[in-house]
């Protein structure tokens, strides 16, 4: 495979990810795109004084006509959200923008695989596939994977575990009704409903927590950047190396959870060199079924308003 990657969007995000991506695996060339023209070519120099340390990659800004050969075409580019305001805030003024993007990638003759980070996620991922004409497979978006980062290092750190031992899930959409899958989850193997002091108040607790988060990060200094370029680090390296990995993320439902809208939600599935390789319909209680049902009917209501 050739290991190109073409980046949309050099600003907080698209940049922590290009200097992460280089320290984590190995891509033979590296493209930034930007409407700011003059962020890429400085980005490309200050990230090619890296190599020496990680080793060679072709680093370079250029245009969308560059996404022709490139293995993932990976967009960022979006209007970040500001203090207050939510992901959904965000819809018309960044599905534009997407717009923007697909046509001239899938009109290069790009034949690989879009991963999506900008918000809100779960919507721009379904609607890079709608707009792309792209298998569904081929489209992911990052989802919760964050937000199951975010929940693992809180538990973690409540439970006084190592973060690994920690097998908990925050599904659905990544915003704000997103929900953990704490019926279901353990630590080392015992129930996490049964492990310390943890009632259901707590759990309360730790669920805003994660929700807010992103929100919180965002109040004290304005982005949330390294999260966020780590998961898509992971994401990308699996698909380069054609190593799976397992992530709860936005991919493609077909009628999972009873869910019937065909819309990308966060759901654990496998990512390999093919893209999604399964979307792991994972066990969920009654109660956290109906929060997946009702995240996806969220999502398809704002689906709805959107005029192509
Ligand atoms: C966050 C952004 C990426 O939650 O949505 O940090």
């Amino acid at each position: 495979m050739n290991k190109k990657v073409l980046l949309v969007g050099d600003g907080a995000v698209g940049s922590t990810f290009a200097n992460d991506l280089l320290q984590h695996t190995s891509v033979d060339e590296l493209v930034i795109c930007d409407v700011l023209k003059k962020r890429p070519v400085g980005d490309s120099m200050d990230l090619e004084d890296i190599l020496p340390f990680t080793g060679e990659c072709n680093i370079h800004s250029g245009e969308y006509s560059d996404a022709k050969d490139a293995a993932v075409v990976v967009i960022t580019a979006g209007v970040p959200r500001k203090p207050g305001e939510s992901r959904l805030d965000l819809v018309n003024k960044n599905v534009s923008i997407l717009k923007s993007i697909i046509q001239p990638v899938v009109e290069s003759g790009f034949d690989g695989i879009f991963l999506v980070s900008a918000n809100p996620v779960d919507i721009l991922t379904t609607l890079t596939q709608k707009l792309s004409g792209f298998p569904k497979n081929k489209v992911i978006g990052t989802g919760t994977s964050l937000d199951t980062a975010r929940l693992k290092v809180d538990l973690a750190k409540r439970l006084n575990v190592p973060v690994a031992e920690i097998n908990s899930m925050v599904l659905g959409e990544h915003g704000d009704t997103s929900f953990e899958n704490f019926d279901e989850s353990t630590v080392s193997g015992k129930s996490l409903k049964e492990f310390a002091n943890i009632d259901d108040h707590i759990l309360d607790q730790v669920e805003l927590n994660i929700r807010q988060k992103g929100g919180k990060i965002i109040e004290n200094k304005g982005a949330t950047f390294y999260g966020i370029a780590m998961m898509l680090t992971q994401i990308v390296t699996a698909i380069l190396t054609n190593r799976s990995i397992a992530l709860p993320l936005s991919a493609p439902i077909n009628g999972e959870y009873g869910i019937k809208s065909n819309l990308y939600l966060g759901t654990p599935a496998v990512i390999d060199g093919s893209g999604v390789s399964q979307v792991i319909e994972t066990e969920l209680s009654e109660p956290e079924k109906a929060k997946m049902v009702n995240s996806a009917t969220k999502m398809q209501e704002v689906l709805d308003n959107i005029t192509l």
